[in-house]
């Protein structure tokens, strides 16, 4: 029986790699993103290919989620939350940390995979060991000694935190709950002097999910399974 993998924000950048990778690897993917009838590379991708699902889906909205859900063909085996937004890289005084622009990192980067998960719960696979990852950052890590981009950095870090309340909401259940650096991506977030491809990035990150265990809930890694500090 084939493995179902969800993606949020499938359409470009590390979530439409993944999608790609995954539908190469013989997964089923049920591809969330929120614009379908713009998102052409996605389109083609499931043309004649039954493995794809592709579902409108904003993960800042519970009644969107739940729409959402309501297209799903089948059970979920792996819960990617990768939608993200970055819209401040400078400083505490750059003037791009405005009110509306912290609401909407906080509200995608944090509330985005918190509604992901509370909404979509009842999809996942409960017959077997279940995975939930959330692709946060190392910018998001306490230990750095930086001074740019807060509102990024610590809308990660509190997804960072989201990750280990769940995981410790479901240390009891078949349900492994981690989150990842997806490394410096060339993507539009990342930008074209980002250190690696979306490929590397996605090709790392799917064999670790596929192989990881209850013992890595809670803990946060590297694109290629490095472990690293929260
Ligand atoms: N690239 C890097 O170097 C890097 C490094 C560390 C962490 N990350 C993280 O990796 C993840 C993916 O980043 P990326 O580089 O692939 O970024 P990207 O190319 O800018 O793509 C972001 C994706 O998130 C989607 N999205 C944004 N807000 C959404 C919402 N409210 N509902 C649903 N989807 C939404 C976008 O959809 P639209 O097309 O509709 O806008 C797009 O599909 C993010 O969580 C990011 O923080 C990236």
């Amino acid at each position: 029986m084939k493995k179902t993998i969800l993606i949020t924000g499938a359409n470009r950048g590390i979530g439409f790699a993944l999608t790609k990778l995954c539908l190469r690897k013989d997964l089923c993917v049920e591809a969330c993103c929120r614009n379908p009838d713009n998102s052409h590379e996605l389109n083609n991708l499931s043309n004649n290919n039954p493995h794809l699902n592709i579902t409108k889906m904003d993960v800042t909205s519970s009644k969107s989620i739940l729409k959402a859900s309501e297209n799903f063909k089948n059970e979920i085996d792996i819960l990617v939350c990768n939608a993200g937004v970055n819209n401040g890289k400078g400083d505490i005084f750059s003037d791009e940390h405005n009110e509306n622009a912290i609401m909407e990192v906080m509200m995608v980067n944090v509330g985005g995979p918190f509604l992901t998960i509370q909404n979509l719960y009842k999809n996942l696979n409960k017959k077997t060991i279940s995975k939930i990852v959330i692709i946060s950052s190392l910018m998001g890590t306490q230990t750095h000694i930086s001074n740019n981009a807060p509102i990024y950095r610590a809308s990660k870090a509190a997804a960072n935190n989201l990750m280990r309340t769940i995981s410790n909401h479901f240390l009891n259940d078949n349900i492994i709950v981690s989150s990842y650096h997806p490394g410096w991506v060339k993507t539009d977030m990342g930008g074209a002097n980002a250190d690696i491809s979306t490929e590397e990035s996605a090709t790392g990150l799917i064999n670790h999910f596929l192989n990881l265990q209850k013992s890595d809930s809670g803990k946060f890694f590297n694109y290629d399974g490095k472990p690293l500090p929260l």
